[in-house]
């Protein structure tokens, strides 16, 4: 069911969560499958849903870091990136609290849980913050396919499998919530996202470990293959021919022949082309393309999120 984000949809969403049920909404990354994290019953839904391995765990949203901090043991270095870029697109991998109300099947039974604050709407905001143990939303899409950027991708992917979606618009940032992991004295960059790692370091005052590599798989969902169209998709072309679709970032020079284009950013910029990237492939994976060929992206900024996503997407395709 896809409903408009109004006041009685946003009763609905709260009744639903709190009977156990999937609701998907907007943030300012990507939407979120949602469902009370306290209810082990409804965070099996979510994986069910998503037909998500059970090992992959799940990142819990809240109100504001006061909620966020009461399940985990934060110090203060979340404290400080908190403070920097809450509500927003960074996620906090901590220990979990003594008392963590948060069912383990969401933590995949690890003895960290993955928190963050997102940038939602006022309405949405209010309720979360009657989920005061957390609202548990992995991306709203088939597991290890195109993240969501709008209220339609989801109705497309999950369909009736989710009990509501509320319709907030289309995603801002439209790439995934950076993730760092602050368990060890260490901090780790596990997931490029929508805040750039040199933005985090900058707050941190120091260097993050970079355990991205997907041979390492620190963090779990880091699945190699993952963010895939249903078309082959090849990077790092410079052509394209007649039954190939392109993805550009800028410059479309030499993709001419493409059955169907999309550029990311005309101006350049790394912030614009994170934001209409998933967008831009679910448009192209539905054209009658054969295959969807890559031409060079940005490697400031966001490019190392973009690069990121866009490697996975083509991983196991032979190139
Ligand atoms: O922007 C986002 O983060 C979106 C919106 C909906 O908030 N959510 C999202 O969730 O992308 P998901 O489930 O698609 O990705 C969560 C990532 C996965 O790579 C997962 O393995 C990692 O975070 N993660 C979650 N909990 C973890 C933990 N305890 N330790 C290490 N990695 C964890
Ligand atoms: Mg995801």
């Amino acid at each position: 069911m896809l409903r408009p984000e109004t006041p009685e949809s946003l009763k609905l969403a709260q009744t639903l969560l709190r009977d156990g049920a999937l609701v998907a909404f907007a943030t300012e990354t990507v939407y979120g499958l949602g469902a009370d994290a306290t209810k082990g019953e409804a965070v099996a839904g979510i994986y069910a849903a998503k037909g998500r391995p059970s090992f992959n765990p799940l990142i819990a949203h809240f109100a504001d870091a006061q909620s966020a901090f009461a399940v985990v043991e934060a110090d203060e270095r979340a404290a400080r990136l908190a403070a920097a870029f809450w509500p927003g697109p960074l996620t906090l991998v901590l220990r979990r609290a003594a008392y963590c109300p948060i069912a383990s099947l969401a933590g995949a039974g690890l003895p960290t849980q993955a928190v963050r604050v997102p940038q939602v709407s006022d309405g949405f905001r209010s309720v979360l913050r009657a989920f005061p143990g957390g609202i548990v939303a992995p991306s709203a899409n088939p597991s290890g396919k195109l993240s969501p950027t709008t209220a339609q991708h989801v109705q497309a992917g999950l369909g009736e499998a989710v009990d509501l979606i509320i319709d907030g618009g289309p995603c801002a940032a439209g790439l995934e919530s950076a993730v760092v992991d602050l368990s060890g004295p260490q901090p780790k960059l596990l997931r490029h996202g929508a805040l750039a790692q040199a933005d985090i370091e900058g707050v941190m005052g120091q260097k993050l470990a970079l355990d991205v590599d997907p041979a390492v798989k620190a963090s779990p969902g880091q699945m190699v293959q993952h963010y895939a169209p249903s078309k082959p998709l090849f990077l790092n072309a410079s052509t394209a021919k007649a039954d190939q679709a392109a993805l550009v970032f800028s410059d479309s020079n030499g993709f001419e022949q493409a059955c169907a284009l999309e550029v990311l950013s005309p101006s350049g910029s790394d912030v614009e082309a994170a934001a209409r990237l998933f967008s831009a492939l679910h448009r192209l994976d539905a054209s009658s393309a054969r295959a969807i060929v890559v031409g060079e992206m940005p490697v400031g900024g966001l490019g190392a999120a973009i690069v990121d996503r866009l490697r996975r997407a083509a991983a196991g395709r032979g190139e």
